[in-house]
């Protein structure tokens, strides 16, 4: 079976509760061989016509006890499977919106959003199924057969043998096609993406659409998507379906194998009929495992195509970073003494190392007390100038300053404290509008929020409904006005 190595490395962590996982799943397999052990003896007894109900007892009461304690360890095995996977599912989310944190709003401004929110949400519970099941189920297909074999070749070596060259073999056949398979699964994960994609712009942007009419359209490409993915996703069943039927042929294969050729050799008094019974019982542990395994494979195999996508993200260079001295030795001083200053210096800047600026050589100083109107048409680079000072990204050349310091040497959390920015495109949370305002400060009393709610032209939506400020505002929010403006202070 195919591992991805680098989903491997996420489970460093947790590795110890794998293997015991593991280990607690060994153990179900050995009760198992155990009770078919001996429900191969009572077999033998019953056929020969030997048996009496009192010399059966107490394999009788041993198989019992075996078939509990089996049950109970696959029990356990599952508790501390969900228990390391949700584990691992937080570890992962904590790294993953830390570096979507440091990435910051500049980055995912240039990538689909709902490409990443997939990745996010529903790539990391894609692999709950690999961290907790898969993985530990692994070991266990792969050391059980073995450890089967050794008991086998105890009672027989060559029924074992041949048990073990067909278990091996349906252990490697998934390998053989596992490009198909992978090639499939990512298919599918990209028509997902394409899909989430679009369906969350769809949703965004619904007034445009009906502004404009385009609902229908809007809606053909959704379905469009969608069906690309209903044909992708059946592409991944039949990968999965064919493999599947792959291994349950070995397995089919080597039971057949192994029952042919003992029967011949106990018909030739070559072996005794009870170890016949015993090896072939077995036979039903040795590829227990690797069935259980054929039915996580297509869980191994989406996680696998989803961990591309989240390791995307996670290898998407962090461009703006706190000054190294601040990451050095703490935050640096609060600038009490920042004046409230801002000055361009032969600034430049493209987006994307695009070949036209959407800066060029831009310089200018606004003093304290001063207010500053840019007038430009769409795509002057207006906004840029404001997402430069709030260091969304920074300038390819030059310098912004703020109170004299490069804003390089400033904390982002320093320097986003002091800028405020009203867009031209407000969004507003989910929430009432109280909620809303107070995003600005989280602390602010309900006379400040009175102060506030007209400057924001809040006032009269609050005063037409009978909660005033406890109106829930919905999703995308309505326009605020128009152009940024900001205020240093
Ligand atoms: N995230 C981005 N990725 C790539 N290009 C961008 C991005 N944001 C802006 N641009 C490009 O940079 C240029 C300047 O854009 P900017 O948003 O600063 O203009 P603006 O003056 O604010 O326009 P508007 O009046 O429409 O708000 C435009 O050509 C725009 O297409
Ligand atoms: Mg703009």
């Amino acid at each position: 079976m195919y591992l991805h190595p680098r989903l491997l490395s996420l489970a460093a962590d947790v590795r110890w509760r794998i293997i015991i996982s593991a280990v607690v799943g060994m153990l179900a397999t050995a009760a198992g061989v155990a009770r078919l052990a001996v429900a191969a003896v009572i077999i033998v007894e019953v056929v020969r016509g030997n048996a009496t109900f009192e010399s059966l007892t107490w394999p009788l009461v041993i198989m019992a006890v075996l078939i509990v304690a089996r049950a109970y360890l696959q029990y356990l095995q599952e508790v501390m499977s969900h228990h390391t996977a949700s584990l691992v599912k937080v570890k992962l989310r904590e790294r993953l919106y830390e570096h979507s944190l440091a990435l910051g709003p500049g980055h995912f401004d240039s990538s689909r959003t709902g490409d990443a929110l997939m990745s996010l949400a529903e790539g990391v519970e894609r692999l709950e199924a690999f961290f907790g099941r898969y993985l530990p189920q692994m070991i266990v297909a792969a050391l059980a057969p073995v450890v089967i074999f050794i008991f086998m070749a105890l009672i027989d070596f060559r029924t074992g043998l041949v048990f073990l060259a067909f278990a091996l073999l349906t252990l490697v056949i998934p390998n053989l096609f596992h490009r198909w398979n992978r090639e499939r699964s990512m298919a599918r994960r990209d028509a997902y993406g394409a899909l989430g994609a679009d369906f969350l712009d769809a949703v965004q942007g619904l007034a445009t659409l009906k502004a404009f009419g385009q609902s229908r359209d809007r809606g053909e490409l959704l379905a469009e998507r969608a069906r690309n993915l209903f044909r992708t996703t059946m592409g991944v069943l039949a990968a999965n379906a064919a493999t599947g039927a792959l291994t349950i042929l070995g397995i089919t294969g080597g039971a057949a194998v192994a029952l042919g050729w003992g029967a011949v050799r106990v018909a030739d008094g070559d072996l005794e009929l009870r170890a016949l019974m015993i090896v072939l019982m077995l036979g039903v542990e040795v590829f227990r495992p690797l069935r259980e395994l054929v039915q996580l494979y297509h869980d191994g195999v989406m996680a696998m195509s989803s961990a591309e996508g989240i390791f995307a993200i996670m290898d998407s260079p962090v461009t703006v970073r706190d000054p190294e001295r601040a990451t050095a030795n703490g935050p640096a001083p609060a600038s009490t003494a920042l004046k409230p200053e801002i000055a361009f210096e032969n600034v430049s800047h493209a987006y994307n190392e695009g070949r036209r600026p959407a800066l060029h050589d831009l310089s200018f100083t606004l003093h304290e007390g001063e207010t500053l109107g840019l007038v430009g048409p769409s795509g002057a680079g207006k906004s840029t100038i404001v997402w430069l000072m709030l260091r969304f990204f920074d300038p390819q050349e030059g310098v912004v300053r703020m109170g004299g310091r490069d804003v390089r040497d400033i904390t982002l959390e320093e320097l986003r404290e002091r800028v405020s920015v009203v867009t031209q495109d407000t969004y507003l949370f989910h929430g009432t509008v109280a909620d809303n305002l107070r995003f600005g400060n989280p602390r602010a009393t309900q006379a400040e929020l009175e102060e506030a709610a007209p400057a924001a032209h809040q006032h009269r939506l609050a005063d037409n409904h009978p909660q005033r400020d406890e109106t829930e505002g919905g999703g995308r929010g309505v326009g605020g006005c128009g152009g940024p403006e900001a205020r240093d202070g």
